[in-house]
């Protein structure tokens, strides 16, 4: 199964109205397996999913851990995923930073990873919803995610019940400089 690549990214938007659905540990097990393709550094594979895909946890995120514009931007969602990253992996040479953006290298791959999830999910059939704008000891203490992991998004994931709508794009001439 699977879109065409080109259509895939153009398919795949923000959602933020969700049909009721629930989705299987298999599938989100597959979606998450084809994200591990993503590239990292040093193939240290420092992200990680929590996915909460039964009501009670659910519910649990979206009244305590979630702004209620989040929340009810993905309510209705079948699964609320949190990734976070392990430090001191990515960005590292043995124990010590290769460079000046040390843990940020382990933002870096769990961005990358997150942008493999959602493709990977509406290659699936699933629309997503990245909200980095969270309650991180919450989504942390909900989900059991260990202290020492540094936590990024909560990413919804459910069947549109919204129109397409493209958010517009900076024009490419604002971005790219080709010397
Ligand atoms: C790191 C990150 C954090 C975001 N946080 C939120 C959020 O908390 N709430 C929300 O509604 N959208 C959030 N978004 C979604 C962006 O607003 C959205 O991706 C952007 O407007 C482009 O629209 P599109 O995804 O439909 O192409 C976030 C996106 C990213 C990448």
């Amino acid at each position: 199964m699977g879109m065409k690549f080109s259509e895939l990214i153009e398919a795949r938007r923000s959602v933020r109205k969700y049909a009721k659905a629930t989705i299987s540990k298999d599938e989100m097990t597959k979606i998450v397996e084809e994200a591990l393709n993503a590239p990292s550094w040093k193939n240290t594979e420092t992200t990680r999913y929590y996915a909460a895909i039964g009501d009670d946890a659910k519910a649990k995120l979206w009244s305590d851990a979630l702004p209620g514009f989040n929340a009810a931007s993905s309510a209705n969602a079948a699964a609320l995923v949190a990734v976070s990253f392990v430090p001191g992996e990515s960005g590292y040479m043995g124990d010590t930073p290769a460079d000046e953006l040390g843990e940020m290298w382990g933002a870096y791959d769990c961005g990358l990873a997150s942008s493999y999830f959602i493709l990977a999910a509406k290659n699936h059939g699933w629309d997503t919803l990245i909200m980095g704008i969270r309650d991180k000891a919450k989504v942390k203490s909900i989900l059991g995610i260990p202290e020492k992991e540094v936590l990024m998004s909560v990413i919804a994931v459910g069947k549109s019940a919204q129109p397409y709508f493209k958010n517009p794009r900076k024009p490419v001439a604002e971005v790219l400089k080709v010397m």
